[in-house]
């Protein structure tokens, strides 16, 4: 798990860093977002230095991730369990799902972006929709893995396990998520709300 976490701060993935964060502060949304605050304003200054134009490839990567977190903070209310997991990484009964990164309340928002249709980051994290998840042809992402379409089942092994229905081992930057049945279940419905990709 250390070394999972080490080769993810080793790529400067910048979500890793938020992570790390969020290990130390108590996963209340004020905190934590001042805590981020602080370190993407490092960040920002680092860029010329430690990671050159890196985080800033891709047309405004900084800024994308900056309105997200901004999202992420401004939602408080939840209607659902699904909800609530997606955005913070912890369900209704206040359990944080715990994850192979270590993280405590991150959820899959973070990296997934808080419409769940992808974000651009070290590398592309793919969009959660279930209709894209499901879309029939499945898909060929940028890192050259290739599946076909989502179900239930598959969706649930690739939480639970980092596989995707290609039987393709997914990077160690998406963490592995030790969730129960019932919050997979609740975490699927939600996603089944989120409108269609572009
Ligand atoms: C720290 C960032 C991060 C977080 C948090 C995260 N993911 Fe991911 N996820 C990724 C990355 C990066 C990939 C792409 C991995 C690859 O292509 O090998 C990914 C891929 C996936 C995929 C595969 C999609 C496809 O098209 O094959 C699914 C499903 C997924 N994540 C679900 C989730 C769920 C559900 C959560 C929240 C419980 C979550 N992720 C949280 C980074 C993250």
């Amino acid at each position: 798990m250390k070394k999972n976490r080490n080769l993810i701060l080793g790529l400067g993935l910048i979500a890793a860093g938020l992570t790390g964060l969020a290990i130390i502060s108590p996963p209340s949304a004020d905190n934590r977002m001042g805590m981020m605050g602080m370190m993407m304003g490092k960040g920002m200054k680092g860029c010329d230095g430690m990671m050159g134009g890196t985080m800033m490839r891709g047309g405004g990567m900084m800024g994308g991730m900056m309105k997200n977190m901004e999202e992420i903070r401004g939602k408080t209310a939840f209607s659902s369990n699904g909800e609530r997991i997606f955005y913070t990484g912890i369900n209704a009964r206040g359990e944080a799902i715990k994850n192979s990164h270590g993280m405590q309340g991150v959820g899959c928002a973070m990296c997934h972006g808080a419409d769940a249709k992808g974000m651009k980051m070290m590398m592309d994290v793919p969009a959660l929709t279930w209709d894209s998840l499901t879309a029939p042809a499945g898909h060929a992402h940028p890192n050259g893995r290739k599946h076909p379409p989502y179900t239930e089942p598959s969706f649930k092994v690739c939480v639970l396990a980092g596989a995707d229905p290609g039987g393709n081992r997914l990077s160690e930057m998406m963490p592995r998520w030790q969730m129960s049945k019932e919050d997979l279940d609740d975490l699927i419905a939600y996603l089944k709300t989120k409108g269609t990709n572009p």
